[in-house]
């Protein structure tokens, strides 16, 4: 008899932001080309001077290193972070409370495990990122959602959060700017769900790996880090994946000024040894990247958001709304079931040798039903490749059987 892998192996959702790709390669294998709107992966350039520190890293031997990351890099990221606010009130950012991770998936992964034990619940703004669900549930810990809805813009209200906890709730976790919605938690929202956090004994874990994404001028969305009064609750998740365009790095952070916390994630991070040392060196270098390479980058981005935004609308039952940032959006098909539809895009449909990929949106929703009409979108593409794809798109519908319109 075959061997068989545990429950919680056998229950684990596969991410609905990859789980098409068998689908895709088959495409790509008749020839196709695949416009791939399904993953955040950025095609900016990587910051030369990240680039170049791989090139003249000179160690002899790749040893490891401290297990809660290099003593410079700690230093720099404090800097960073104090550079944030001009907040006086609460006290600076301090290496010893920043902990270099394999990724923010890493830092996310240690936050829930030092929060919550198996059978504690976290809570999650829906549709939320799905990596979010399957990490708790590797660790034992159920997801509990607070559906929020394009007609308020994805917005989540402290009220919201108050009547969700549960006796089981340890920590919320959001990500803000928000994927897959591109909602920005402005300051005072920040803070209110924070205090309700805070009044409830629960942990406030905020995934900012696209702090930098915003795209009313403002420059950056608001740090939890440096909301007053919620220095013991709250978890900041980070990463360099989106900000230098270096997903391959693998290098994020968690950082908390709670010292039970930070003691804790230093144990899973001693277990795992160390995070990657020469992915450090380079992620040093590229803290040093000028905010005009940052502001260019997001202006582009802004370019995208508004191409693809007006390409999506233009097509008859299609409904998108502009996202303020990060760099996805949830888009409403007039089809019966999204996932159906973009199986069917990569199977059966081409234009002129052209087809594209979304990924479908249930599986960043937990209430069953929900989001089975919507896909969610990244525009990570070039303004002319989103316009393309929404041509692609145009007249996919048009000759899809089960289009509603
Ligand atoms: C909201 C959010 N958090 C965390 C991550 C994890 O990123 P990484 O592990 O590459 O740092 C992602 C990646 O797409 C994300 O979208």
């Amino acid at each position: 008899m075959a061997l068989e892998p545990s429950q919680r192996g056998k229950n684990a959702q596969a991410s609905p932001i990859r789980r098409l790709s068998p689908y895709a390669d088959a495409a790509k294998a008749r020839g196709l080309r695949v416009f791939h709107l399904n993953i955040g992966q950025p095609d900016i350039p990587t910051p030369p001077r990240m680039l170049e520190a791989y090139r003249h890293f000179d160690d002899k031997v790749l040893a490891y290193g401290a297990s809660e990351g290099s003593l410079p890099y700690r230093t720099a990221l404090a800097k960073y972070y104090n550079g944030l606010s001009a907040l006086s009130a609460i006290a600076p950012v301090l290496p010893s409370q920043v902990l270099v991770t394999v990724g923010g998936s890493e830092a996310l992964q240690f936050a829930i495990a030092a929060t919550c034990d198996i059978g504690d619940e976290i809570l999650v703004a829906e549709p939320y990122y799905p990596n979010y669900k399957g990490f708790a549930q590797i660790l034992g810990v159920a997801t509990r959602a607070i559906t929020t809805s394009a007609a308020d813009g994805f917005a989540l209200t402290a009220e919201q959060v108050r009547a969700a906890i549960g006796p089981k709730t340890r920590a919320l976790i959001i990500s803000s700017p928000g994927n897959p919605t591109g909602a920005v938690m402005n300051a005072a929202n920040l803070r209110e769900v924070g205090e309700v956090c805070r009044s409830a004994g629960i942990f406030f874990v905020c995934d900012e790996v696209y702090r930098d994404f915003v795209y009313d001028g403002s420059g950056r969305a608001p740090s939890v880090l440096w909301q007053p009064g919620l220095e013991d609750c709250a978890i900041l998740v980070d990463s360099v994946s989106k900000r230098y365009s270096a997903c391959g790095a693998r290098v994020g952070c968690l950082v908390t000024r709670n010292p039970a916390i930070y003691a804790a994630v230093l144990k899973f991070a001693q277990t795992r040894l160390s995070p990657p040392v020469i992915d450090q060196f380079a992620a040093l270098a590229a803290l040093d990247t000028p905010q005009a390479e940052t502001d260019a980058h997001i202006a582009d981005y802004k370019r995208r958001r508004d191409a693809l935004v007006a390409g999506l609308c233009a097509i008859p039952g299609v409904r998108a709304q502009t996202p303020a940032g990060a760099f996805y959006l949830m888009v409403e098909l007039p089809v019966p079931d999204a996932e159906k539809f973009c199986i069917w895009l990569l199977e059966q449909f081409q234009l002129d040798g052209e087809t594209v990929m979304f990924a479908p949106a249930d599986g960043f929703y937990a209430t069953p039903g929900l989001g089975k009409n919507q896909v969610r979108a990244a525009y990570v593409l070039e303004v002319p490749k989103l316009q393309r794809a929404c041509q692609v798109l145009t007249a996919a519908l048009a000759q899809y059987p089960d289009c509603l319109h």
